[in-house]
């Protein structure tokens, strides 16, 4: 191999894996040469009810943009994910729980989340939830946010989760945007030992969503909180009021499953829709190869339910397969920094899948916090989110993994439902930073600003030629925008929004988004949503928000504020404006740099240069470039002149 770090695959590793390089070789050809035939084997993987004839049918353009697969088959999620085990693994754990406070954990048998999620759907029922309806989630990480999206997806409910960090404003957002009726809450979530007032920020949102008319709450902390009789219902009372039996309902292939909404590079957040049959097939597949999972792995995704790393990794994959999949409530530095280890010493461990984010985190908290614990049982380590500098690759190989296990670095979207560019365990040779190479069937081609495919090693826009199973749909109610986001760019291909380069071995690194999406800890946040909660305030005129390099979050936010007419900037109003776009937004759209603009960099129409903007907040003023196209250059001096933290 071409590059000077490479790290082998193990042999032993290689031999007990599901598949070893020449397998992979094997299947990606298969895949690719004969999609239909792959995919119609690789269908049966889950149960049907009435099993599908046809695989797939897809049209990326031109003409009606349209992507089914299975569509003639009939299963449940719910079903495959739990009914489907029992015979087996009644008593096996199906979750385990860890809370945020080290003295609380809970296992839960695949017996047991039979019965919590079949109550808990029959309880939406008799609340009025029926097929097609769509059920917002807004929950700490307990195991009634999984059983609450199972219990919609037994009942063909489609659930819209909406991570509880965001604030009432983007709740109620995402509560309109899906047209739901009913909301399922806590009374308080715990992160780090403190409070978040979910229900107090629901009850805020649903001032303006009158549709809503019921509101599940789980009591998580007992704290006080306010009650509307007509509309509220403890989740305890309804469940123990519940049958534990309830039918899954028969679903056709290409019935919605879920709603995940996700920032775009302009206007609102869009709602991702995602199916049954094709995903639920791409989900479980992943899940099996990508982590080798094996039956009896304990295996542990730290992201958060409101993600699409959640639903797919934490819920939906490993459940299908039967896995005992860790539920974490906490956050990794709480209550002191060993404690992602120290859970996984806890729960003896094996596969461990966290953000990059989280581990330069860990990285700076020194080697004494990992080193006393023992990690033992870990074999594989993952990383998804954003791209993951060779730094910390090699301090989560040699430092946590003990160089003994393989890292996969995995490369996916929202919209793409599952993992679509990352090494198998068995199979590849890593290089640090890369997300080494396609899935079974995934075409990765990279193209030029014209869409002209590239060839061999060169660094290009990241298009997806075919499409696979776990394939976003739509977005939901506006199908329009569906097509002109993601295959209007470059005619007949899916285009992922990220920069990307492939070397002479024919390994992707992801660059990051080439569009006006940053990616903040891993969240992606779009900036024209910052923007718009800043000019919101009434004191501000204009802004532009750009992404810049950031030590542990891979990217900060950077605001540039112009003020109205007769309005002062000074400290205060600076932390007044960080704490409103908080409130707008939640916490993750906290601007880590707010610079006052008296005016903003923009061509003779009236076009923000953004790429002027970047430039400066990246504190790289040498290669501006033209900036003879703007129609005031003067306040470009005054931005660089006045930029933060210089
Ligand atoms: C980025 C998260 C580099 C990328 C599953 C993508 C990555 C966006 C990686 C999707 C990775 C995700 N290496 N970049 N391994 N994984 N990304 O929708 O920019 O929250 O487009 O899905 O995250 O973020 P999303």
């Amino acid at each position: 191999m071409s590059d000077a770090t490479v790290f082998p695959v193990p042999e032993d590793l290689a031999q007990n894996a599901w598949v070893d390089e020449p397998r992979y070789l094997e299947m990606y050809q298969q895949s690719i040469e004969d999609p239909e035939a792959f995919w119609a084997e690789h269908g049966k993987r889950i149960h049907w009810f009435k099993p599908f004839t046809k695989v797939k049918d897809v049209n990326y353009g031109p003409g009606d943009v349209h992507i089914r697969w299975y569509e003639d088959g009939t299963t449940n999620v719910c079903y495959n994910a739990i009914d489907r085990h029992l015979p087996t693994k009644k008593d096996d754990t199906a979750i385990i729980w860890e809370g945020d406070d080290p003295s609380e954990h809970e296992y839960i048998t695949y017996g047991q989340l039979h019965d919590n999620v079949s109550r808990f759907a029959n309880a939406m029922k008799a609340r009025g939830v029926k097929k097609g309806d769509r059920v917002t989630i807004y929950m700490p990480m307990i195991p009634e946010a999984t059983y609450a999206m199972l219990a919609c997806a037994r009942i063909g409910a489609v659930h819209s989760v909406v991570f509880g960090g965001f604030s009432p404003d983007a709740l109620a957002g995402r509560i309109q945007g899906c047209e739901s009726n009913c909301v399922i809450t806590a009374d308080e979530g715990l992160r780090g030992g403190r409070k978040v007032p979910l229900k107090a920020n629901t009850d805020k949102a649903l001032e303006s969503c009158p549709d809503v008319d019921t509101v599940f709450v789980v009591k998580r902390t007992g704290g006080d909180i306010d009650w509307n009789d007509k509309r509220d219902v403890w989740w305890d009372e309804a469940c123990a009021a519940a049958d534990k039996e309830c039918p899954a309902e028969e679903m056709k292939a290409e019935d919605p499953l879920f709603i995940l909404f996700t920032s775009g590079s302009t206007g609102k957040p869009k709602g991702v829709l995602h199916t049954t049959g094709g995903y639920l097939v791409y989900a479980s597949m992943t899940h099996k190869y990508v982590f080798d999972y094996h039956d009896g792995d304990i295996y542990w995704c730290t992201a958060d339910v409101g993600w699409i790393t959640g639903h797919s990794y934490i819920v939906y994959g490993p459940l299908t397969n039967g896995a005992t999949t860790l539920v974490f409530e906490g956050v990794p530095n709480y209550p002191t920094a060993s404690r992602f280890w120290e859970v996984c010493d806890k729960h003896k461990v094996n596969i461990f899948y966290t953000a990059p984010t989280a581990i330069r985190a860990l990285m700076r908290e020194g080697l004494e916090a990992v080193k006393r614990t023992s990690r033992s049982t870990i074999r594989l380590l993952g990383t998804v989110g954003e791209p993951i500098n060779p730094e910390a690759w090699m301090w989560y190989h040699q430092v946590v993994g003990e160089g003994r296990c393989q890292i996969v670095d995995t490369w996916w979207q929202t919209e793409t439902g599952g993992i679509l560019i990352t090494p198998l365990p068995g199979a590849t040779p890593l290089k640090p930073g890369s997300a080494t190479r396609p899935f079974f069937g995934v075409k990765p081609l990279l193209v030029d600003n014209d869409g002209k495919p590239l060839e061999g090693a060169t660094e290009g826009n990241l298009c997806i030629s075919d499409s696979w199973p776990g394939q976003m749909r739509t977005l939901y109610g506006d199908h329009e925008r569906f097509v002109q986001t993601y295959f209007s760019t470059y005619d007949g291909l899916y285009f992922t929004g990220d920069g990307c380069r492939r070397d002479e071995d024919g390994y992707y690194w992801i660059t990051g988004r080439v569009d006006d999406v940053i990616n903040v800890s891993g969240h992606r946040m779009g900036t024209a949503e910052v923007e718009s909660a800043l000019v919101a305030h009434a004191k501000v005129a204009e802004s532009a928000v750009v992404g810049y390099p950031h030590d542990i979050k891979g990217q900060g936010i950077y605001a540039y504020v112009t003020l109205n007419a007769g309005e002062e900037p000074s400290d205060e109003l600076r932390k007044e404006l960080v704490t409103w776009v908080r409130k707008e937004i939640g916490p993750i759209a906290t601007p880590d740099m707010l610079q006052w603009a008296p005016g903003l960099p923009k061509t003779r129409s009236g076009k923000i240069m953004r790429r002027i903007l970047r430039k400066i907040a990246e504190n790289d003023y040498g290669s501006l470039g033209d900036t003879s196209t703007l129609a005031d250059p003067s306040v470009v001096d005054d931005l660089i002149e006045n930029r933060m933290n210089k």
